[in-house]
């Protein structure tokens, strides 16, 4: 439930840009797209742009249409939030 999620901010989300561990974020909403990989109709390569960054851009770039709000629901990891200023 949303007890369990994280917040996470960018210089986090960029330590999961690895084929094993990625993560990426589209709306506000960080996902673990790793078990994603084999399944994403673009490919791997594509899908692995968006690793370790915010993939809110390139997503809605190339298929807007798609609701990955739905398909990544069983991914979801956490939010994006801004970097903690010290
Ligand atoms: C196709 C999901 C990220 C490039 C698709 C399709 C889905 C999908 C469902 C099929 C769409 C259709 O046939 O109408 C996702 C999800 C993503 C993601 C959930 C993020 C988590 C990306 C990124 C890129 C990309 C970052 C490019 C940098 C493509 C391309 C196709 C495609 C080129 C067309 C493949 C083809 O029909 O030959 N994606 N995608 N995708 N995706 Fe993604």
């Amino acid at each position: 439930g949303v007890d369990t999620l994280m917040r996470i901010p960018p210089s986090v989300l960029k330590l999961h840009n690895k084929k094993e561990d990625a993560w990426t974020a589209i709306n506000g909403k960080v996902y673990n797209i790793t078990p994603y990989l084999p399944y994403h109709p673009g490919g791997e390569k594509e899908l692995m742009r968006v690793a370790g960054r915010d993939g809110t851009k390139l997503f809605s770039l190339t298929h807007a249409w798609v609701n990955a709000d739905f398909m990544l629901d069983a991914c979801l990891v956490g939010f994006l939030v801004p970097e903690q200023s010290s």
